[in-house]
């Protein structure tokens, strides 16, 4: 079983349509998922309760950060678990992180969600202090063509790993949230994002 989570306090960069377009590609290739809404925005899970029958895809919102305590009996009957989570840096934060195996941050190619690492990292560095987490790993999402380099300086000069593996915009990302499968080559994206081997 695998346990994958979508973190970064910055907004809208992609948590929620990784999360949903991950649980579907791993359902899609006939995995027993779960996707795990620790946002109270309830994206994932609204998705779940109109969509997710459809995918076969298991979905459940757990919005107190307890979630990690609940992992050992989830982890039982699924697969993959995939995290959704909000946009804050919170208790919330900690607890999804102690519950992944694998936590990817999303970040738009833009400055803003690059200045926003710092505060998120802090938060797992010192979490690493007390226990074993995953190594977080930022992926640039919704990328079209910007150049990268300079960004990736800036999150190399604080000493975090990139994903070698890229998102690009698409509009097939957004139509997931409307019940659309996705299509091959963007399933194929995400699935070499959470692929273990890569992380
Ligand atoms: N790769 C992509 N291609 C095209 N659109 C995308 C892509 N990734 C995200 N989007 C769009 O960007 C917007 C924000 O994405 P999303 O809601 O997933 O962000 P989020 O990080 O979950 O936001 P929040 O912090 O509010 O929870 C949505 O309209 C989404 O469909
Ligand atoms: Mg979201």
């Amino acid at each position: 079983m695998v346990a994958v989570s979508f973190v970064h306090q910055k907004g809208g960069t992609g948590k929620s349509t990784l999360a949903i377009s991950s649980a579907v590609a791993l359902a899609q290739a006939g995995n027993r998922v779960l996707l795990l809404d620790a946002d109270y925005q309830g994206t994932s899970s609204e998705w779940g309760n109109r969509f997710g029958h459809r995918f076969q895809v298991a979905t459940r919102s757990q919005v107190q950060p307890i979630l990690h305590s609940e992992m050992p009996e989830l982890r039982k009957a699924y697969e993959w678990i995939v995290i959704d989570s909000p946009p804050t840096l919170s208790e919330m934060t900690e607890s999804v992180v102690r519950a992944s195996d694998t936590v990817i941050i999303p970040v738009r190619p833009a400055l803003p969600d690059i200045w926003a690492l710092p505060w998120l990292v802090a938060i797992i560095r010192k979490l690493g202090q007390r226990e074993k987490v995953a190594v977080p790993r930022v992926v640039f999402n919704q990328y079209a063509g910007e150049d990268l380099a300079p960004l990736r300086e800036q999150i190399s000069a604080w000493n975090l790993p990139v994903h070698p593996h890229t998102i690009p915009v698409d509009l097939a990302f957004p139509a997931v949230f409307s019940g659309r499968p996705l299509p091959g080559p963007l399933a194929e994206h995400v699935l070499r994002l959470i692929d273990p081997g890569q992380c």
